[in-house]
């Protein structure tokens, strides 16, 4: 029998989810589950899906489901995860893991001693581009990093957050700029230069203020190592989306877009980088994006991943102690501006 998958959450990123595991081939998708129902059964019709639910316990509940995707608001990450991984399903979460640390932490203990594979949606860790850019890194191809500048500029309209019954509130998606948008261009920035320590942060909130209780931008001073760190990030903008890292080092500059396709703006300084790049331009197609374009195309690749590791080939490229890290360096961001409330525990640990 072919492995079985529910997608829990029919909105906006589900696309991306019904593509990535159609692309495998061998794999059912079982059921369209969104406790409203009416969601649920007009993308199970535009998709082909034959079980349409209201409740992520009629999925759960089917033995035939061997793993769930939950793409829904980030404060019931925590619970529906603890309730797929009790009921021995393995889970491809929607980024971030959790809203506190500690839920985080809890999420990965019971993947762990249940055997069962837990993927936090990271997928632009999986972009070529971004995979190429690792590589000039690691091998010096830079030189010494001097600095990082990582930018987000999008635009959120009042009706996203106006017409959500989450976004734009601590309690729903726990900050939303940064937490929410910023999230991959910061994920992406640990994934090039490791860990990242916060020095300062400072919230504004002057466009979107009057209908979001959370950030519409944040910018802050964070270290790698000894290499600084900038990050502007804001959905206040007139610019729809443009999400732009920039690394200066000693020997080597990269300049490249997250957005789909992923654009190499600039890689100069000595002659292999230039060469590399010219390469990399010429072998990184793009393909068109299942779902919203700037999401790109690489659910796909992860999905393929957590299906190799969900079917007992392997452990994950990407496991979820990075999305553990995700939370924490969040946490911190929103601690140094003063912004955030504290956010309570959803697991009982
Ligand atoms: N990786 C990416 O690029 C990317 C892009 C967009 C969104 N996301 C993430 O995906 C998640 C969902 O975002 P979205 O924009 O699709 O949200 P959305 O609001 O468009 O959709 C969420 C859906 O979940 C449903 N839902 C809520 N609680 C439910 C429950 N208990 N059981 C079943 N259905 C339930 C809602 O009715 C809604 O239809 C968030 O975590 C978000 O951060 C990731």
């Amino acid at each position: 029998m072919n492995p079985g998958h529910g997608i829990i959450g029919c909105g906006r990123v589900a696309p991306n989810h019904v593509d990535g595991f159609r692309s495998l081939g061998n794999w059912e998708l079982l059921w369209a589950c969104d406790r409203q129902q009416d969601l649920a059964a007009e993308f199970a019709a535009r998709f082909g899906i034959d079980g349409v639910a209201g409740s992520a316990s009629t999925v759960l509940a089917d033995p035939r489901v061997t793993s769930v995707s939950i793409a829904v608001d980030h404060e019931q990450h925590a619970a529906l995860a603890t309730a797929a991984l009790t009921a021995g399903k393995h889970v491809l979460l929607e980024k971030p893991l959790a809203l506190c640390v500690p839920d985080a932490e809890a999420l990965v203990a019971l993947a762990n001693n249940r055997g069962l594979v837990l993927s936090v949606v990271s997928q632009h860790r999986y972009d070529p581009l971004v995979r190429e850019v690792r590589r000039w890194l690691h091998e010096g191809l830079l030189g010494e990093l001097v600095y990082v500048q990582v930018t987000l500029e999008a635009q959120r309209e009042p009706s996203y957050y106006t017409q959500s019954y989450w976004r734009g509130t601590w309690a729903g998606e726990g900050g939303s700029a940064v937490a929410n948008q910023g999230y991959h261009c910061l994920d992406v920035t640990r994934f090039l230069c490791g860990e990242l320590v916060v020095k300062a942060a400072v919230v504004g909130r002057s466009q979107l203020g009057r209908v979001i209780e959370t950030e519409d931008t944040l910018s802050a001073l964070l270290v790698a190592g000894e290499t600084p760190v900038t990050l502007n990030v804001t959905v206040a903008s007139s610019t729809t989306w443009r999400s732009r890292l920039e690394f200066v080092g000693s020997q080597g500059s990269v300049c490249f877009d997250l957005d789909h396709p992923g654009t190499l703006r600039r890689a100069e300084g000595n002659r292999e980088l230039e060469d590399r790049a010219a390469a990399a331009r010429c072998e990184i197609r793009s393909e068109p994006a299942p779902g919203i374009d700037y999401y790109g195309i690489s659910h796909r690749a992860q999905i393929a991943d957590f299906a190799r590791a969900a079917t007992g080939h392997g452990d994950l490229d990407e496991g979820p102690e990075v999305a553990v890290g995700m939370v924490s360096l969040l946490t911190d961001l929103y601690q140094a501006s003063g912004a955030r409330p504290v956010l309570g525990q959803h697991i009982d640990t």
